[in-house]
């Protein structure tokens, strides 16, 4: 039986670490793929050289060339920049539109059957990219946000509380931006209402605290985002599609009606299985959560609405 094949674009911090995640996962054969020259080839040798201590067989190749993508069971997207003093958001943007459509082009061409994971920002704005320019249903192409918005504020509440992570119960909806949606009202402690935990001006101090969790860590960085905890919340994902778990996350993912928003990428709670996305679902929030979701989703549809007057 031959293993599946995963393809890494971007190997910088959150492709390099998400190949040797998945690498160490040994379910699969990791190809990782950038415009720099020797930097994919560097990283996936030395993660292959890590590989006989771990005592796994699985394959790591470093490429320029989509030819060795071929026939990947799923592509992840990490390809892009980040925002420097000076640029604008249109900027950033505007350039991540470019190199995502070009990927996803050279992806597509070589693996027409894939499934696409989007990571590079502005996140949602950018599956909108990967799945006008491939062109594939909207199962095949979805984005990496919630997971990790999710696991920040999953973090705090653990901190908090002082209990085990896998004992905070939470979901983060929305545009992986300032406006994102912490679900406060369905949050809960091994089943108790966090409400009842933590009085409210605190929890509010903590759903800030994880809306700006991409800032801290850039802030305490200086030269770049964060990397270790983005590539967990993908290795998730990924996880989940390629061992068909049927697991539910939340995604960026293709919304037509769902939640009252049409054709528009948003975070919700998705079942992923083999075929990408097999059901998005539809909780029963809050007048003020739904209210929250749709301003985040109107703030998204203002980025895509940028990317189209680009392409004018
Ligand atoms: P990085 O700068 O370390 O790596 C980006 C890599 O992309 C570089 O190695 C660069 O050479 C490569 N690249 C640029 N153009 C390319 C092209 N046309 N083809 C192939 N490779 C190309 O950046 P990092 O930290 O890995 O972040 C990557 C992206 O992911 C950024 O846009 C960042 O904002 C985003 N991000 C998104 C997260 C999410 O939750 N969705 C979390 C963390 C980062
Ligand atoms: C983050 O949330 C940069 O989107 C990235 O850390």
């Amino acid at each position: 039986m031959s293993r599946k094949k995963i393809t890494v674009v971007g190997a910088g911090n959150v492709g390099g670490t998400l190949a040797q995640r998945l690498a160490e996962r040994g379910y699969a054969d990791v190809v990782l793929i950038d415009i720099v020259e020797g930097l994919p080839q560097g990283k996936a040798l030395d993660i292959l050289e890590s590989l006989p201590v771990l005592g796994i067989d699985v394959q790591v190749t470093g490429t320029n060339s989509y030819e060795e993508t071929a026939n990947s069971d799923l592509v992840v997207i990490t390809s892009g920049i980040a925002r420097r003093p000076g640029m604008s958001r249109d900027d950033l943007i505007t350039t991540n539109q470019g190199i995502v459509a070009s990927v996803t082009e050279q992806v597509v061409r070589y693996s027409p059957n894939t499934i696409i994971i989007c990571v590079t920002n502005p996140l949602d704005a950018m599956c909108h990219v990967a799945l006008e320019t491939s062109g594939f249903p909207k199962q095949r192409v979805i984005g990496q946000s919630g997971v990790l918005d999710t696991a920040r504020f999953r973090t705090f509440l653990a901190q908090e509380l002082q209990v085990s992570v896998q004992d905070v119960h939470a979901y983060v909806l929305g545009g992986h931006g300032d406006t994102m949606v912490p679900l406060v009202d369905t949050t809960n402690i091994a089943g108790v209402p966090v409400r009842k935990l933590i009085p409210e001006d605190r929890l509010q101090q903590i759903v800030q605290r994880a809306r700006d969790g991409g800032a801290e860590i850039v802030n305490l960085l200086k030269t770049g985002s964060a990397f270790y905890a983005p590539s967990a919340a993908t290795a998730q994902m990924v996880d989940a599609i390629l061992l068909d778990k049927h697991q539910i996350l939340p995604t960026c993912v293709y919304l037509q009606g769902e939640y009252g928003i049409n054709d528009l990428y948003v975070g919700v709670p998705v079942k992923l299985g083999a075929s990408g996305v097999e059901q998005i679902i539809e909780l029963d929030l809050s007048a003020a959560e739904r209210e929250a979701l749709h301003k985040s989703a109107s703030a998204v549809r203002e980025l895509v609405e940028v990317l189209h007057r680009a392409r004018e």
